[in-house]
C-alpha cells in the first residue's frame, strides 16, 4: 500500500510499503477513507525529530471502514465505518475505567515511562504504524474505535480522531465559569474548535493568533480576537484592558512546544536536529524542546484565582516555571492529551445535520496521499491559507 513516511527532519515521503493485517485477535485492519494532518504532526516533522525512526508510518487522525477483523473484536464488524481514536487503550483496566484512556495499563509504554501507545507517534509512544496509509491496523480494536452512523459525508466525524474531543477536553478543563470569559492563545485548528465550542457553551471568548486568515475564521464566528503581532511585548495588558483590568477566569494554551518567540530554545532545537540521535535525544529531553512562550503569557493572562488549560503539547523539562506567580495568583493548571472516548456521547449530538460547530466546511485542503510532503510544508509555514489538511487515500 502507500503510506506517509518519515526520512528527517522536514522530510516526509510516500513509499509503498507493506499492507498491515491482523496479528493478534483483538487487532482489526481499517481502509482509510479520511486521515488529517494535525499540529502534533509539526513536532515530529522537526522537533521531536530524535525520537523517529526511518520509514515511520505517520498519522494518528484515522477514519474509515473495517476491513478485517480478529476473533477477539468484540462488536466490531467487517464493513461498519468507524474514527480511530488516536490512543490505543483496552476498555477495562483501571484507567481506563477512570476514563483516563490516554493512561491505559494495557499499552503503556513503560519502556519510555509515557502513558498510551499512540498511533504514529515516534518511539515515545510504542512506535505504532500510523494511517496517513491505505489501510492502518488497529491494536486493541475491541475498544479502539468510534462506531459512525452511515449518512453524512466524512468531514462531520473526520475530526472525532482528535482536535474535536482535544479541544472539548480544553474547555472542560478551563473550568469557565456560567457566562465566564476564556482566552484562547493559537487559533490553529485546536483553538479554532475549543473557540467555537467555548461559544456554544455560553462563554465570552477572546482569541490569540498572528497569522491574519486564522484570526479571520475566528472574528467571522463570533471570536474577539487580537492579533499578537501588534502585541508582542503587552498581551496580559491588552487583554486585562479587554476584562475590566482584571483578566479572564481561564486561559487555554492551544499553541503548545512550538510557540513564536524564544530564539534561544528554536537554535537548541535545531542543534538538536544536528547531532546523532543518542546525543540529541537526551539533549531534547533535558534541554529546550519547549519554546514556552504561549504558557508564560497564559500565567500572566488568566485572572487570580483563574484557571489555564494545556491542549498544545509540551516536550522539555529545563524550562523556568515561575512557581513563584502561580502560587501567588493561586493559579489551577490541567494538561494532557485528550481522553477521547470520554467526551464522545457530549459530542455526537452537536454532529447533527445542522452542523452547530461547522465541521463540514473546516477543513481547508483535501489532497492525495502523493500531495502529503507538500502539505507538511504548507501547515508548517502556515501558507496557502492552510488550517486543516485532509488526505484522501482514494483520490
Ligand atoms: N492534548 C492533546 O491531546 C492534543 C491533541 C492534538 C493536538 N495537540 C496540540 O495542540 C497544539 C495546537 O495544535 P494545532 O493542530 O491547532 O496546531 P497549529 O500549529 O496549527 O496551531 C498553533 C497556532 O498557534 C499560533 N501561535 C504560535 N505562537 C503563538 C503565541 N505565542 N501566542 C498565540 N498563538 C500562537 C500559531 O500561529 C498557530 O496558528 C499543538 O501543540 C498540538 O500538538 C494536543
Ligand atoms: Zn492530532
Ligand atoms: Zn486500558
Amino acid at each position: 500500500m502507500k503510506a506517509v513516511t518519515w526520512h528527517g527532519q522536514r522530510d516526509v515521503r510516500v513509499e509503498e510499503v507493506p499492507d498491515p493485517f491482523v496479528q493478534e485477535p483483538t487487532d482489526a485492519v481499517i481502509r482509510v477513507t479520511t486521515t488529517n494532518i494535525c499540529g502534533s504532526d509539526l513536532h515530529l516533522y522537526e522537533p521531536l525529530a530524535p525520537f523517529m525512526g526511518v520509514g515511520n508510518i505517520l498519522g494518528h487522525e484515522n477514519m474509515g471502514q473495517v476491513v478485517e477483523v480478529g476473533s477477539e473484536c468484540g462488536d466490531l464488524k467487517v464493513g461498519d465505518r468507524v474514527s480511530i481514536p488516536f490512543q490505543i487503550s483496552c476498555g477495562h483496566c483501571w484507567m481506563c475505567d477512570q476514563q483516563l484512556y490516554t493512561q491505559c495499563e494495557t499499552t503503556q509504554v513503560r519502556e519510555q515511562g509515557t502513558g498510551a501507545a499512540l498511533f504514529g507517534f515516534s518511539k515515545l509512544y510504542g512506535e505504532v504504524p500510523g494511517g496517513q496509509a491505505e489501510y492502518l491496523r488497529v491494536p486493541q480494536a475491541q475498544f479502539t474505535h468510534i462506531k459512525l452512523p452511515e449518512g453524512p459525508a466524512d468531514d462531520r466525524f473526520a475530526y472525532l480522531s482528535d482536535i474535536l474531543p482535544t479541544a472539548w477536553q480544553g474547555v472542560e478543563y478551563a473550568n469557565v465559569p456560567d457566562g465566564g470569559t476564556l482566552v484562547v492563545l493559537g487559533l490553529g485548528p485546536i483553538g479554532d474548535f475549543a473557540s467555537r465550542i467555548a461559544l456554544h457553551k455560553g462563554y465570552r471568548v477572546i482569541g490569540v493568533d498572528l497569522v491574519p486568515e486564522r484570526l479571520e475564521r475566528a472574528r467571522a464566528r463570533g471570536v474577539e480576537v487580537v492579533d499578537l503581532s501588534e502585541h508582542e511585548k503587552d498581551l496580559g495588558d491588552a487583554i486585562r484592558d479587554m476584562t475590566g483590568g482584571r483578566g479572564p477566569d481561564s486561559v487555554l494554551d492551544a499553541v503548545g512546544m512550538e510557540a513564536h518567540g524564544s530564539p534561544a530554545t528554536t537554535f537548541i532545537q535545531k542543534l538538536a536536529g544536528l547531532l546523532p540521535k543518542a546525543i540529541s535525544a537526551p539533549l531534547m529531553e533535558t534541554a529546550g524542546v519547549d519554546r514556552m512562550n504561549a504558557l508564560y503569557s497564559a500565567i500572566d493572562i488568566v485572572r487570580r484565582g483563574g484557571t489555564i488549560s494545556l491542549s498544545g503539547v509540551y516536550g522539555g523539562a529545563a524550562d523556568p516555571i515561575p512557581m513563584l506567580t502561580l502560587f501567588d495568583k493561586q493559579i489551577q493548571l490541567r494538561m494532557g492529551q485528550c481522553n477521547i472516548k470520554r467526551w464522545v456521547p457530549d459530542i455526537m449530538p452537536l454532529l447533527t445535520d445542522d452542523d452547530p460547530l461547522g465541521c463540514d466546511t473546516f477543513a481547508t485542503h483535501r489532497v492525495p496521499l502523493s500531495e502529503a510532503p507538500e502539505m507538511y510544508r504548507k501547515f508548517q509555514e502556515k501558507a496557502d491559507g492552510v488550517v486543516k489538511v485532509q488526505l484522501k487515500p482514494e483520490l
